[in-house]
This record gives C-alpha cells, sequence and structure tokens, in this order.
C-alpha cells in the first residue's frame, strides 16, 4: 500500500500573491496546498490604507473563496497611530517593516525605527504583529541579516508587549538570535533557504531563479536553519516567502530578489523532513505552530499527501518555481 500522511492543512506564514494576471495564478497555487496565508503588502501601489486592504481581500476571496488571507499593512515613515488603528480596523493582523532599499518594492521603507515610534506604540496596544524584513541594506549582501539584529533588538527592548517576527531567516545566527529573544518572538523558514545555499544560486551558471533576499547563504546556515524547523521550538515555523517574478523578468539582466516556491513547497517539505527522519515534526512546523502565534486556529481541513512522484514543471505560467524540472518524493491526494 502507498504511505500517505494527513495533516492539518498548512498555513503559509507569509506570501506574496501580487496582482492582476498574476494574482490568479498564486492564488490558486496557494489555495491548493494552504488553508490560509500571511499575505505580503508589497504591492504597487502598497497596502497601506484601509481602501487598498479591502480590495486586495475582496479580489483574493473571489478567487478562491475556501482561502483566507491573513492581511497585513506596509509601515511608512511617519505613519500616525490613527493610520495604524484604521488598519487594525479593516482587518490587518501584522504590520510590516521593509527598510528601505532591502528588496522588492521597498524603496519607500523605513531607514530607522525611530520614523515609525508612533506607529510601532499603536501597534502595540492594539495586539497587532510587526513583521519584518531584516536585512541593514547598506551591509555587505551576506552579513546584511547579521547586522539588522542591533535594530531588531532595539525594537524588542522598546515595545516589551510587541509580538514580533524575524521573517525568512537565512543566517545561522539569527535562529541563535531569535531563540534568545522572549517567546513573543518568533522568526520564519522559508523552503529555498531550507534546501538550497549559495552553490545553488552562483557555484555552477549564475542562477537567477534561486536569487532572493535574503539571499540564501552557505550548508552550515542550511543546516542549523534544518535544526531549527525540526526542533519542535514553536518560536520558528514555516513562511514560503514565495514570490514571483516571470521568468522574462528573472532573466533580463537585472533580476529582482523572490523565489516562487508555493507550487511545490509543501511536497518538497515532507521530502526533506522524511529524508531526515522528521516527519513527525512537520505538521506543527508547516501548519500549527505559526498559526497559533498570530492567535489564529490551525485549519480542521485536512492534506493527503501520498508517497508517489510528481515533477515539478520547468516553467508554470510564465514563471520558474522552486527546483524546476526535479522530481520530488511526495504528492497530493485527489
Ligand atoms: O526575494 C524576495 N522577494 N524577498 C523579499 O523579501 C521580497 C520578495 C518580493 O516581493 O519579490
Ligand atoms: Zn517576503
Amino acid at each position: 500500500m502507498e504511505k500517505m500522511i494527513a495533516i492539518r492543512k498548512p498555513s503559509d506564514m507569509h506570501l506574496h500573491l501580487r496582482q492582476g494576471a498574476m494574482l490568479k495564478t498564486t492564488v490558486r497555487d496557494a489555495a491548493a496546498w494552504f488553508a490560509q496565508a500571511v499575505v505580503m503588502p508589497n504591492t504597487l501601489p502598497p497596502i497601506n490604507t484601509p481602501e487598498r486592504l479591502a480590495a486586495y481581500r475582496d479580489e483574493i476571496f473571489s478567487l478562491a473563496p475556501g482561502f483566507k488571507p491573513v492581511m497585513s499593512f506596509k509601515l511608512y515613515p511617519g505613519m500616525s497611530a490613527s493610520a495604524v488603528k484604521a488598519m487594525a480596523k479593516a482587518g490587518a493582523l501584522l504590520g510590516k517593516l521593509y527598510p528601505a532599499g532591502a528588496t522588492t518594492n521597498s524603496e519607500d521603507g523605513v531607514t530607522s525605527w525611530h520614523q515609525i515610534k508612533e506607529a510601532l506604540g499603536a501597534m502595540s496596544d492594539l495586539g497587532l504583529v510587526l513583521s519584518i524584513h531584516c536585512e541593514k541594506p547598506d551591509a555587505f549582501v551576506l552579513d546584511r541579516e547579521y547586522k539588522y539584529h542591533r535594530e531588531f533588538a532595539a525594537i524588542c527592548k522598546a515595545y516589551p508587549d510587541l509580538r514580533m517576527v524575524f521573517e525568512h531567516i537565512s543566517d545561522r545566527r539569527s535562529i541563535e538570535f531569535v531563540a534568545s529573544l522572549p517567546d513573543r518572538v518568533a522568526g520564519t523558514i522559508t523552503a529555498h533557504h531550507l534546501l538550497l545555499t549559495l552553490d545553488d544560486v552562483i557555484g555552477a551558471n549564475m542562477n537567477p531563479h534561486t536569487f532572493c533576499k535574503p539571499v540564501v547563504k552557505g550548508p552550515k546556515d542550511r543546516d542549523a536553519l534544518q535544526q531549527a524547523a525540526f526542533s519542535g521550538s514553536s518560536k520558528f515555523f514555516f513562511g514560503s516567502d514565495s514570490a514571483p517574478h516571470l521568468k522574462t523578468k528573472k532573466e533580463s539582466g537585472a533580476a529582482a530578489g523572490g523565489i516562487y516556491s508555493s507550487p511545490y513547497a509543501v511536497p518538497l517539505m515532507a521530502e526533506l523532513f522524511e529524508q531526515q527522519g522528521q516527519l513527525k515534526k512537520l505538521e506543527n512546523f508547516i501548519s500549527v505552530f505559526g498559526p497559533k502565534f498570530y492567535g489564529l486556529k490551525p485549519a480542521k481541513e485536512k492534506l493527503v499527501l501520498i508517497k508517489k512522484e510528481s515533477t515539478i514543471p520547468a516553467v508554470t505560467d510564465g514563471i520558474v518555481p522552486l527546483c524546476a524540472g526535479k522530481t520530488v518524493s511526495w504528492s497530493i491526494k485527489a
């Protein structure tokens, strides 16, 4: 008989759904595997008004009524407490801090947390989560995340009740850092940071499809991330940071950072956890710890995976997905 596992349908705690034609693709692919997802606000224009938040949520909902988008807003310099209150009233559960220039559509981001003190105070009072892209854009690229620790620690100290998420951890020093902070601080881990190293980006021919922010790092970093994912600590949970860019844009000579992992992240994670003898840890990591941190319910609905190979396409809807062309040993049960 085929080997099979049934887990609560996963929650993706960090997802870029994009806009326009691409939104149909991303919502379809996310809804196939995930019950809910934290939707990132770095659209053009950004999700930073109640009207935009409501319109985006409605659009996502109309494409996949059974899928729950957990809405965020993008923090901007000088954002007032009343603006934050309006976002919370519109349904946002988190605010996202992008350091200016750190990644895609972050030019309007924040250069110092002192620019958003009023907003952070309001978020803390309202019980909203602060999600941070932790990179210091002017530091050496492989140290950008580490060099952000000081800023993160300052915010953590200044707002003793604020829940904070250190997004897409890529550096082993950040695992120790997050582990050392109180339980109101957690970190997301992506599939690509668990599977890839810099060798997959520039070890052979340069591959723009494995280029993301923060950049994937060395084998020791990848291994430390795996150990955190297998640790059973509720401080570390899955957030895909699935962030598609069209193949033509990726291969243009000025590749944007971002990896499209939604369509195969779950079977890729099942394969990794099984290979490492950690399959029993998969459900908490991918379906339980994330929603609990946000005060949400893990899905009741089950996702059944069977041990049956599937081949990841080379291209899907004009996008090259994570591990394109490879075979993965698990499939979704129809
Ligand atoms: O690689 C990335 N791509 N990292 C991010 O933080 C943003 C994302 C995007 O939106 O393209
Ligand atoms: Zn992201």
